[in-house]
């Protein structure tokens, strides 16, 4: 265990001594950069469809923006400075799932592509598959949950709330961009990523 101990090398103020040397051991903050991820920006304009009413994709419009899909999905979003070209359109920064406080390569995962292009986004997704992805964090009932995602914030949406999630999405202009691979704990990342985490004091 890592424990910051401060050291003072120095004979106390009773000599009147200045210039005191300072050691301070393993800050593992000292590895980061602290930033403001950026929360509140414009959500993509819809193309016109003719699949699902204007109504559905206006208030999928409002609960994407509501719920802050874009302040993981969004390049740049997650390091305050999202891409507006590339809105929702998934985040070359990743985010560590376990601890770097614990694991020196953290498990990353990177937020998807959500805009409907076939190769790099959701194009090939069924509304279905998109609406228990939004209710239950899976894609498949058996699959285990996805991390990092807040799928357990947006569990109690109803159907008709998330099936116009997947209506917006799928209204949006396909944007390509591939995402890095996720990257398993112990491994090193080769794309950047952030870590969210509360960090209560030991003492
Ligand atoms: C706190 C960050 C965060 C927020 C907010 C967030 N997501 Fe995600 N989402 C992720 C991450 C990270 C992944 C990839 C997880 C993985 O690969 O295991 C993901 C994955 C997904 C996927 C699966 C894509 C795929 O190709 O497998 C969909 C769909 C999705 N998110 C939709 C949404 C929607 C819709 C919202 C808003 C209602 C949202 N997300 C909000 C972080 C987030």
């Amino acid at each position: 265990m890592r424990i910051p101990v401060r050291m003072l090398l120095c004979i106390p103020l009773l000599l009147g001594l200045t210039g005191c040397e300072t050691e301070t051991a393993y800050n593992p903050l000292d590895d980061f950069e602290q930033l403001d991820p950026a929360t509140i920006f414009a959500s993509p304009e819809p193309l016109p469809s003719a699949s699902y009413t204007p109504e559905q994709i206006a208030r999928g419009r409002y609960l994407v923006g509501l719920l802050g899909c874009g302040s993981c999905h969004t390049d740049g979003a997650l390091v305050g400075s999202p891409n507006g070209d590339r809105l929702l359109a998934g985040s070359s920064t990743g985010i560590a799932y376990t601890s770097p406080f614990v694991d020196d390569f953290p498990g990353i995962v990177y937020p998807a592509n959500l805009t409907p292009d076939m190769q790099t986004g959701l194009g090939s997704w069924t509304m279905e598959r998109l609406v228990t992805m939004v209710r239950v964090g899976t894609t498949e009932h058996s699959a285990s949950s996805l991390p990092v995602m807040p799928w357990p914030a947006y569990a109690g949406i109803t159907y008709d709330d998330a099936l116009s999630i997947a209506a917006y999405l799928k209204s949006l202009a396909p944007v390509s961009h591939q995402v890095p691979a996720n990257v398993a704990r112990g491994q090193r990342a080769s794309a950047p990523y952030v870590h969210f985490g509360v960090y209560q004091s030991r003492d």
